[in-house]
Order: structure tokens, then C-alpha cells, then sequence
């Protein structure tokens, strides 16, 4: 049966919410199950904006770039981030900068971003690059796993260029595993403590962080080296502001988090799309191999070949599905009523299936990122893998030169396929990953 959220005010011309009164964990099982399926039928029968029932309570789901325009960019400041994630991560990425509003988000992204112009991105490719073409060395053969891969990779990477620290390896383990637990919380079906499930680890996990990095701090403080808690330890906006202890702990934690599964998440795609289409794994190995093996930042900008295939891998897998956004007075999208504190989302997974923007969705093609196609370029919301307006992601070129660097030397070093038959099945309940881990058969070249 059809309802709506909110009556529209009687003196406008909006149209309300409407929705299904479909239960929730049905609605949520079917989601996904296949959200594509879910997020065509949802449109073909309540048009852009429309709510889901989900978690317990409306969310009002807002389709197309127009709609992601609208709510990212957020000109009326009519939509806050904190409210709306913390729902999903607040107890464990409490005071990360993407869970921050208006002022105070702009107070601690200006001191951030010192962490991430290009100097300072050059700085962690060089402390990255020695690590990542040692570890690439010893890639298993034979039957691999890449998802477990990638995913141990870039843990290692993010602990050493992020945190700058030679740790033993029982205290580098018990780092891992508290940061692991901690990510893995916010995914728990349960939410509150109970004795050994998931939440309650987090929260026991986010502490052993929080005391870790905060006995680090006078060290981190007292020298300045090239990594990313050092650099927040002496980072100043141009208006003289700096971090206090607390918040180095806060956003360290949040970045961790923020770069790990999204880099993995996106690596495993590419590798996945280059075994289905070898031609585009041989295209890719050929540019790599004609730029040699030490690759420096300003070669980043010739691995065409890698860019196109992650740009695609992005549209067609975002590692983070949906923006939410909780409304602080009323407004609308689109025409439509949305009343003060409604969740409204923005579903960047689906958003990038429009018809509308993106020839034949379905299919892996590259090349339309190319400057004579250009699909990308059709609305400039149309491929928003890393969001946009004043949440956008900070770490996008990080990642970026992360996953080429990564790609580089294992396509340098080794090839890999799959059958013919293969289709990666994906888990959706919460960042899209493969249900399978991506097994592959990899070979040195
Ligand atoms: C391919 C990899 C990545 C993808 C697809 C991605 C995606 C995103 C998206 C969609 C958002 C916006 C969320 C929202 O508006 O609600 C975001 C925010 C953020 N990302 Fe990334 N991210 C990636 C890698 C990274 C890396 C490597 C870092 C850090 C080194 C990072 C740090 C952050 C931070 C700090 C924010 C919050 C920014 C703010 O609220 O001001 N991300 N990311």
C-alpha cells in the first residue's frame, strides 16, 4: 500500500514523500539482494524521491544526479552529516571530520586538507612505494585469494605511511585487530553491547586505539616525519588553528577507516573486471612495463590505461553505496516536501546505472571515461564515487595514487584470470564486497 512521510505544506506547490508500507527487513532483504533491481522498481513506481523502510525508521531515498546535486551541495544548508551517520558509525568514529556540520566540519577540514596537498601526498608516495614493490614480490601464486590480498596489503601500507611507526609485531597485531574490530562493528545487525558480539568488541577495540595513538602523541608531536599523524600533530589552517590531542586521535581513527576498505574495495574491482577482459589486463600490464618499475607521482598522470579501469570500477562498484543526510529544517528535493529531521539518502551504488547518463550500464567499458565520450562529464553529479560539495572526499587522491601504485607493480609482476564463467557475487548488506573473497589464478609474468 502507498502512504506518504509528511503532508506538504498546504501554501506550496511540493509533492509529498511517498513510499511503500512494505516491512522493513523485507524491504532490506530484497535490497540486497539486487539493489539495482530494487532501486529500478522502487523508481518505476514512486519516481525519484521516495522512502524505504530500512533500520527501523524512513529513509527517504533520492535517485539521480540532479537529486545528489541538490543534497551534496547542500546550498540551503538544509542537510547535516552528523546526525545521519552516526546512526551507522557514530560509537566507533566518534568526531571523525565526516560526522562534523557546518562550521565546525569547516574548522577541522581546513587544518586536514594540510595533510593532503600535493607535497605532502609526494611524501607518503615515496614512503609508500619501497613497501608496496617489496610486498608485491612475494605475491602468492596459484589459487589466490585477492580480496584477503588487497585487504592485508593495504592495512600494512595504511599503518606505515599513516602512522610512521616501527611496532613490534605482537603490538602491530594488536593494532590490526583492534582496528579491524572496530570497522567490523558498525556492520553488526545487533547494535548494543551484549556479551561477545560485535558492538561490544568495537567499542573495547575503538578504546585500545584511542590509548594507542594517544601515548604516541609526544613523540609524534615532539619530531615531524613524513607521515600522516605527524603531519596532523604539526598541521595549521591558514588561520593559525591546529589540533588538539583529542582530535588527532578522532581523525586518525576516521581516516584509517575511511582509506582502508574503500582502497581494498576498489583494487579488488579492478581485478576482477581486468580477469574478465583480458584485453584490458594486457592493455594495462603494457604501460606499466614501459614505465619501469620505480614509479614516482608525476608518472601517476601515464597510466591511462589504470585510470580508465578504476574510473570504471568505481561506477560500477562506489565502494560507498549511499550518502546519508539527515534534514535540519524543512525543505525539499525535487520538488518534494521533506520535513525536518527525516534521513534522506543519496545512492551513489545505483545512481551510477542511469540510463539516462550512462550508455548500457551493465557493461564494463572504460573508455567512456575518455575525452571524446566523456559520459562522466554528462551532469557533473553524474559519477560520484567520492561525493561531493564540502564532505567530498578529502583522501581521493591518496587512494588514487594508492591503488595505481598497487596495480602497477602487480601488473608488472604477475597476470591473473578467472573461468569464463565466473560473475564475482556480491554481499550488499553493508560496503559492497565479494561474497567469495575473488579467487583467482595468478601467475608471474
Ligand atoms: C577509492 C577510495 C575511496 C572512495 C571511493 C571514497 C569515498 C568517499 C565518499 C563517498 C565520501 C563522502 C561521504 C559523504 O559525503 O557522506 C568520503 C569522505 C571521506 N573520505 Fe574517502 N573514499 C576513498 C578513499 C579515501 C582515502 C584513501 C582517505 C584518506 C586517506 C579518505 C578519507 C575520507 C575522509 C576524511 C572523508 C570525510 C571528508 C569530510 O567529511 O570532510 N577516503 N570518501
Amino acid at each position: 500500500m502507498t502512504v506518504i512521510l509528511a503532508p506538504a505544506p498546504p501554501d506550496s506547490d511540493l509533492k509529498p514523500v511517498e513510499g511503500s508500507t512494505t516491512n522493513g527487513v523485507i524491504q532490506i532483504l530484497r535490497m540486497r539482494r539486487d539493489p539495482f533491481a530494487f532501486a529500478a522498481a522502487q523508481q518505476a513506481e514512486f519516481g525519484n524521491v521516495s522512502f524505504i523502510n530500512a533500520f527501523g525508521q524512513r529513509i527517504v531515498t533520492c535517485r539521480g544526479p540532479v537529486a545528489a546535486d541538490q543534497i551534496l551541495m547542500n546550498k540551503q544548508k538544509a542537510f547535516a552529516n552528523g546526525p545521519a551517520w552516526n546512526f551507522f558509525i557514530g560509537p566507533f568514529f566518534n568526531r571523525g571530520v565526516m560526522l562534523l556540520d557546518f562550521d565546525e566540519h569547516r574548522h577541522h577540514r581546513l587544518i586536514l586538507q594540510q595533510a593532503f596537498t600535493p607535497p605532502v601526498l609526494k611524501g607518503y608516495m615515496q614512503a609508500m612505494q619501497p613497501i608496496i614493490a617489496e610486498r608485491i614480490k612475494q605475491f602468492p601464486v596459484g589459487d589466490v585469494k585477492l580480496f584477503s590480498e588487497f585487504k592485508a596489503l593495504t592495512l600494512d601500507v595504511a599503518l606505515e605511511v599513516f602512522m610512521g611507526l616501527e611496532l613490534p609485531q605482537a603490538e602491530a597485531n594488536r593494532i590490526n585487530k583492534a582496528f579491524i574490530e572496530t570497522v567490523r562493528a558498525s556492520t553488526s545487525i545487533v547494535r548494543k553491547p551484549v556479551p561477545g558480539g560485535r558492538w561490544r568488541k568495537g567499542l573495547r577495540s575503538r578504546k585500545i586505539l584511542e590509548e594507542f595513538m594517544m601515548s604516541h602523541i609526544p613523540a609524534k608531536r615532539a619530531a615531524q616525519t613524513p607521515d600522516l599523524f605527524s603531519v596532523l600533530c604539526h598541521a595549521e589552517s591558514e588561520e593559525g588553528h591546529r589540533f588538539t590531542d583529542e582530535d588527532v586521535v578522532n581523525h586518525m581513527i576516521f581516516v584509517l577507516m575511511a582509506a582502508h576498505d574503500t582502497s581494498t574495495m576498489t583494487m579488488t574491482q579492478m581485478a576482477y573486471h581486468m580477469a574478465k577482459s583480458p584485453e584490458w589486463q594486457r592493455r594495462a600490464r603494457e604501460q606499466s612495463l614501459e614505465l619501469g618499475p620505480d614509479l614516482a607521482y608525476d608518472d601517476l598522470s601515464k597510466l591511462t590505461d589504470i585510470d580508465l579501469i578504476m574510473k570504471e570500477s568505481l561506477r560500477m562498484c562506489a565502494p560507498v553505496p549511499g550518502q546519508p543526510r539527515m534534514a535540519v529544517k524543512d525543505t525539499e528535493v525535487m520538488g518534494h516536501f521533506i520535513p525536518k529531521g527525516a534521513i534522506v539518502s543519496v545512492p551513489g551504488l545505483t545512481n551510477h546505472y542511469d540510463t539516462e547518463y550512462w550508455k548500457e550500464p551493465f557493461t564494463f567499458d572504460p573508455e567512456r571515461f575518455t575525452p571524446e565520450r566523456a559520459e562522466d562529464k554528462s551532469h557533473r553529479m553524474a559519477w560520484h564515487p567520492f561525493g561531493g560539495g564540502v564532505h567530498k572526499c578529502i583522501g581521493l587522491y591518496f587512494g588514487q595514487l594508492e591503488i595505481k601504485t598497487i596495480m602497477h607493480h602487480l601488473l608488472r609482476g604477475f597476470e591473473w584470470s578467472v573461468p569464463d564463467d565466473y560473475v564475482m557475487p556480491m554481499d550488499y548488506s553493508a560496503l559492497p564486497v565479494p561474497k567469495d573473497k575473488l579467487p583467482v589464478k595468478v601467475r608471474r609474468v
